[in-house]
């Protein structure tokens, strides 16, 4: 038939410089049979994970966590946001009043076990802008969404003065749980449109210069943490990003954004590990599922891309640098209708490992590039003339390797 049927596979791949020294061993556990191709109708720009320099959070907002609005602790309980001002009309900024639930949630509970939660309660819409939530919070959070969270619609509503490159992050949480029903929408339409996405200028073209458009759920150095159930849609670029966070289980969730939207990850991770991910559908404009520099420990389960660019590790090894990726493991998933099913793409001059891999399981159906190992992931004609020419890259390859990196116990 037209679809890969079972994929058990594993491997390590060590990668370096160019034309130095590097290692690629596969082991295939298991056949695979029933190989055909069939080509997607559509040819995609090529994909690529943008490298935003990953700067922390602007200033910490509100009050201190711990206090309430009086300056007190206050018991755990329910916090609905409608309480702190929201209308949830769809129209009016709910941002102060989300900040004010959350501080309040955030300081309530102290020394107690019980979870403070944040209800954004069924049947209203809130638009809210973008917003930092920071913790270390007095308890646990459970962030209840039963309703419709939405973003300000497109770079025209977004204040001069924030970043342009997330939306809603949770700062140094520990311990969260984000939960419901509800969708979250992040409008990405205008976004996607700017003329300096690809082919959106004049003619066809791609304007230069910065663009940056946000990642709807930005978790960033937090631990424990949950996302479950949701939807989420149309992202102006990410829909999630993990970075610098540890024990983090996503499941049952529903992504979904146009084929062509262009950056449109479904989950993205990077420096995360032990990581869960779940049940959960997603279609986007480009990866299902990509895994960046530092992560390991994570297990992908029963989900379903397409279209998609596929589950991806990487872009590594940008710009000369060194990581490692290990212990990764994608089981009973399947992906269709999408330019690439299971890649790992690594820079040209970069080094580092990427090890225990194992691709358990996975149905593809209308695959362009079922598995695609790419170790000389280039988005330019310039790069196609870069490190490889240098006399000193074979030393270097050598003294930038593996062993100096990666810790060792990750490796094997
Ligand atoms: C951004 O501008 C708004 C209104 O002009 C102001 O209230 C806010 O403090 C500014 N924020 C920052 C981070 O400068
Ligand atoms: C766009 O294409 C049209 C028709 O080919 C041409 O007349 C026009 O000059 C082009 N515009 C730009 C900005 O290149
Ligand atoms: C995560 O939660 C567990 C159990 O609730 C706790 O023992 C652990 O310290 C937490 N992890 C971190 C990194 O805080
Ligand atoms: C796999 O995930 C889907 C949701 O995408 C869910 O409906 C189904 O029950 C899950 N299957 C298993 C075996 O957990
Ligand atoms: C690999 O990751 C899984 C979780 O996906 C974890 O249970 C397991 O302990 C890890 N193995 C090692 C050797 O750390
Ligand atoms: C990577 O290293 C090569 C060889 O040393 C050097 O020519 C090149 O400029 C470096 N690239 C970057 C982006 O630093």
């Amino acid at each position: 038939m037209d679809s890969w049927k079972t994929i058990i596979w594993s491997f390590l791949m060590v990668f370096a410089v160019l034309s130095s020294s590097f290692f690629l061993a596969v082991t295939t556990k298991s056949n695979h049979h029933g190989l055909t191709r069939k080509h997607t109708s559509q040819s995609h720009p090529i994909s690529h994970i943008s490298i935003p320099p990953s700067p922390a959070p602007e200033a910490a907002p509100g009050p201190k966590p711990g206090d309430g609005p009086d300056g007190h602790s206050q018991p755990t309980g329910i916090f609905d946001v409608r309480m702190f001002g929201a209308a949830g009309d769809g129209f009016t900024d709910d941002t102060d009043a989300f900040k004010l639930a959350w501080d309040t949630a955030c300081g309530a509970g102290r020394g107690g076990p019980a979870a403070s939660t944040i209800l954004v309660p069924r049947g209203y819409s809130f638009m809210i802008q973008s917003t930092i939530f920071t913790g270390p919070c007095e308890s646990s959070i459970v962030f209840q969404i039963d309703g419709t969270v939405m973003l300000p619609d497109g770079p025209e509503s977004w204040p001069l003065n924030k970043s342009k490159r997330q939306w809603l992050v949770f700062y140094r949480i520990n311990g969260m749980s984000m939960q419901g029903d509800g969708l979250i929408d992040g409008k990405g339409q205008k976004w996607w449109n700017l003329p300096c996405k690809p082919h959106k200028g004049v003619n066809g073209t791609t304007k230069p210069g910065p663009c940056d458009s946000p990642v709807a759920l930005r978790f960033f150095m937090s631990n424990n943490l949950t996302v479950q159930g949701l939807k989420i849609k149309d992202s102006p670029q990410f829909h999630f990003r993990f970075d610098g966070c540890q024990n983090v289980l996503v499941q049952s969730l529903t992504i979904k954004a146009p084929a062509l939207s262009p950056n449109t990850d479904g989950i993205h991770i990077e420096n995360t590990n032990n990581v869960e991910i779940y049940d959960s559908i997603i279609s986007t404009g480009d990866d299902c599922v990509s895994i960046g520099a530092g992560c390991y420990n994570v297990h992908i389960r029963n989900i379903t891309c397409g279209p998609s660019h596929g589950i991806s590790i990487g872009s590594l090894g940008v710009r000369n640098s060194s990581t490692c990726v290990s212990n990764i493991t994608v089981t009973d998933s399947k992906i269709m209708y999408s330019k690439n099913g299971l890649r790992i793409k690594t820079w040209q001059g970069g080094s580092g490992a990427v090890s225990k891999v194992t691709y358990d399981n996975i149905h593809m159906d209308t695959v362009r590039n079922p598995i695609i190992i790419d170790q000389y992931y280039c988005l330019t004609k310039s790069c196609r003339l870069g490190p490889m020419h240098e006399p000193d890259a074979v030393g270097r390859g050598a003294s930038a390797g593996a062993g100096g990196v990666c810790d060792e116990s990750l490796l094997l």
